[in-house]
């Protein structure tokens, strides 16, 4: 059947599956020209089931081609989360012809071990594939990790070269850790080190972890970014990504001192404090001429990730997004902003004027814009108490606000009255917030509006909110609002989005 992208709650560019389940994003590679985006899928039901691969490829991070699911459930279990790598050297011997095979490792996980109380459910297994990604193989020797017996959490292999110690490094998720496993030929794994334990949220099950490096512009070095997912535990509740910075020497990771203090006095480090980015990973393969660290999550939250209210698909991407390490006052932090590869979807700008704000300011805004757009937005710091931001509202009377708190030094996302709350109680019990780290003037806000989503990145990406909506209708209209004082909106830019569906 051909997917409608049309119904009302389907993101317009942001990627979502055909129809049915989808969780988080797998086997992020780029190779011969395509981004591959494999996903944690059911393609019977818009419900968490039996766990296959779904597959999109795309030139441009944009537009996505839907692919064949890529892996089912098989004698060793369903195919939860993992990595894919292009062994250029040909390390593992699986390439021929001279074609570097692509690599995955995942986690098989097998509910009947678990049931009979027999052995752990998890373990690592490998595939290959030599022709681009279309068909896969199963490696005869699975697992290539065995569990070792007593690990009931274990699984989201992410695997990288790490070319300082030579090796092939595996990052995997152990419950309430992070372990390294090290390997010459992506077929025989040895364990390298543990990290994590008694540091950062341990609010619950750590999973889906991502370890890779990156420049810091300030400074000229190299530092090292582990990002690890957790399930609870995220400061607005539920799921969330926190990340560590350091050093990584082929064995260890260990935790910047700084940083460290900073976690150990602030609880974690958070990549995204809105509720709906889940799961967070990078791309491999990106050519080293581009050097960018692009990253994607599951814009869902375990909490109610299988009530929203869509039917024919459950499940959305964030935006693909770069991610960039900065040394600041306070200490090594990571930003995050959409790729540049977005502006390509932009239509005609339009300019907002500024304007003194006290009260409410609609804008003048085509009311189809409203709900796909990319709003750049700059605001004078308020002094004094003043709360301010942008509400999004439809005739129904439903409405989201963003914005920043003057009293508290944090932006706001309130979506209690965003969607019908009758879906589940856990969808908005409160108002979302994150502090505000920068300090320069002024604010900027850059707000990403779809269907059923909205994305915050305020100062340049360095404190950003991810979080769904579900209105029964489209919002279409927009207004700037304070309360407690007058604040300066010093002007903006609205980009209208173009969809990235055939219609
Ligand atoms: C994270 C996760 C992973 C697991 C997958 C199963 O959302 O729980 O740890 O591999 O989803 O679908």
């Amino acid at each position: 059947p051909t997917a409608s992208y049309a119904e009302n709650h389907r993101p317009q560019f942001h990627f979502s599956p055909p129809a049915h389940w989808m969780n988080d994003p797998n086997g992020l590679v780029y190779f011969d020209g395509e981004y591959h985006l494999f996903y944690q899928h059911n393609p019977r039901a818009s419900l968490w089931g039996p766990m296959h691969w779904g597959h999109a490829v795309s030139r441009d991070l944009m537009h996505w081609q839907n692919l064949p699911v890529a892996f089912a459930p098989d004698e060793d279990g369903e195919a939860w989360s993992g990595s894919i790598v292009v062994d250029e050297s040909n390390s593992s011997g699986l390439g021929t012809n001279g074609i570097p095979p692509m690599v995955a490792l995942y986690t098989a996980h097998n509910r009947a071990f678990q049931a009979a109380g027999k052995a752990q459910p998890e373990q690592q297994n490998l595939a290959y594939s030599l022709d681009r990604g279309r068909t896969w193989h199963k490696y005869a020797g699975n697992p290539v990790l065995p569990n070792p017996g007593d690990q009931k959490n274990f699984r989201d292999p992410k695997v990288a070269w790490h070319a300082a110690s030579h090796q092939w490094v595996m990052t995997l998720a152990e419950g309430d850790h992070t372990a390294f496993y090290g390997s010459p030929d992506l077929k025989n794994w040895h364990s390298l080190s543990q990290f994590g334990q008694g540091l950062g949220a341990h609010g619950g099950v750590w999973e889906c972890p991502d370890l890779f490096a990156l420049i810091v512009p300030e400074s000229g070095e190299t530092k090292w970014v582990l990002l690890q997912s957790l399930n609870a535990g995220a400061p607005n509740g539920g799921s969330g990504a926190q990340y560590f910075v350091g050093d990584f020497d082929g064995t260890h990771f260990t935790p910047d001192s700084r940083f460290a203090a900073d976690v150990r006095k602030q609880g974690a480090m958070w990549l995204d404090w809105g509720r709906d980015n889940y799961a967070v990973i990078s791309w491999a393969g990106v050519p080293a001429t581009d050097g960018r660290r692009i990253a994607i999550g599951w814009m869902a939250n375990w909490d109610y990730a299988r009530q929203v209210p869509t039917e024919q698909w459950r499940g959305a991407m964030t935006v693909p997004r770069t991610l960039t390490l900065h040394r600041l006052a306070t200490g090594y932090r990571l930003f995050a902003a959409p790729v540049q590869e977005l502006a390509t979807l932009h239509g005609a700008p339009q300019t907002l004027p500024a304007h003194t704000i006290d009260g409410t300011l609609k804008l003048d805004i085509p009311p189809a814009t409203v709900s796909q757009s990319d709003l750049q937005l700059h605001f004078d710091r308020p002094t004094g108490p003043v709360r301010f931001g942008l509400v999004f509202s439809n005739a129904r009377g439903e409405e989201l606000r963003v914005g920043y708190d003057g009293t508290t030094g944090r932006y706001f996302s309130d979506r209690r009255k965003a969607a019908d709350p009758a879906f589940s109680p856990k969808f908005a019990p409160r108002i979302d917030t994150a502090p505000r780290t920068a300090t320069h003037q002024p604010i900027t806000l850059r707000l990403l509006m779809d269907a059923a989503s909205m994305e915050l990145f305020a100062d340049s990406g360095q404190t950003v909110m991810t979080e769904t909506i579900f209105p029964s209708e489209r919002f279409d209209r927009v207004a700037l609002f304070s309360e407690g004082g007058s604040v300066r909106f010093k002007g903006g830019t609205l980009y209208p989005m173009r969809g990235i569906w055939p219609a």
